[in-house]
């Protein structure tokens, strides 16, 4: 599915410049990408240890190409994904947070995250990343569940996810690798909104 960049699906809206603040005490903010981000991406993309962690290829391709590309789909249209840059409070871009695999239909989207800076690892960076996109996505679209998939050896994305409201919903093979399956419904963070669980 390919949609413009002034399409909505599912509610989803661009940002138009607007940042996303996060929950009280939260130490990220989310914005939209720009091209200023492609020397990051190109790094973390070309990272094998990064690549490692996310199941990934390494990315084989000059950074000429992929500025090429880059420029492309931030200037022309945007598939049925919702990417946005996670920045520290004093605007040091450190990662990216993505819906992807919009499915209105469904009513549902696939989560991703990465922060690439390993200094920011272990420090809830990532955890406030993913409580900015949930509160974002279920505030603002009409979709009813996130899911996600991570390696089943990744304890620190599973155990982050795990303190976003993200419950184990299944296993899947791939290429060698065994994934787990994570879940948030609406539902479920409404409750947590509330402080019922
Ligand atoms: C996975 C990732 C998004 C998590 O973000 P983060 O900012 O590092 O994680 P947080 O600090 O928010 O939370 C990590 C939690 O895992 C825990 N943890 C870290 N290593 C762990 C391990 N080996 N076993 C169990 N728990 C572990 C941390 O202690 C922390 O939990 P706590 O706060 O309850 O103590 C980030 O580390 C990252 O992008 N890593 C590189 C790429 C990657 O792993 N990609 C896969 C994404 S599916």
């Amino acid at each position: 599915m390919r949609l413009r960049k002034s399409s909505t699906l599912a509610g989803f809206k661009p940002l138009h410049h607007k940042v996303l603040q996060g929950r009280n005490g939260s130490k990220v903010k989310l914005r939209e990408k720009k091209l200023s981000d492609v020397r990051n991406d190109y790094k973390w993309q070309c990272d094998p240890e990064l690549a490692r962690l996310d199941a990934a290829q390494v990315l084989a391709m000059s950074f000429s190409i992929y500025l090429l590309d880059y420029a492309t789909a931030l200037n022309h249209a945007t598939f049925n994904r919702y990417p946005l840059a996670v920045e520290t409070h004093d605007g040091k871009h450190i990662g990216n947070c993505t819906c992807y695999d919009i499915d209105e239909k469904k009513g549902e989207a696939q989560l991703g995250i990465m922060i690439g800076e390993r200094d920011y690892w272990d420090k809830g960076y990532g955890t406030d990343a993913v409580n900015t996109m949930v509160d974002h996505v279920f505030q603002t679209t009409s979709l009813q569940r996130l899911y996600l998939k991570t390696l089943d050896w990744n304890q620190r994305a599973q155990r982050c996810f795990a303190r976003c409201g993200f419950i184990p919903c299944g296993y899947l093979r791939r290429d060698g690798n065994n994934f787990v399956l994570m879940e948030l419904i609406r539902e479920q963070w409404e409750k947590r909104r509330q402080g019922e669980i």
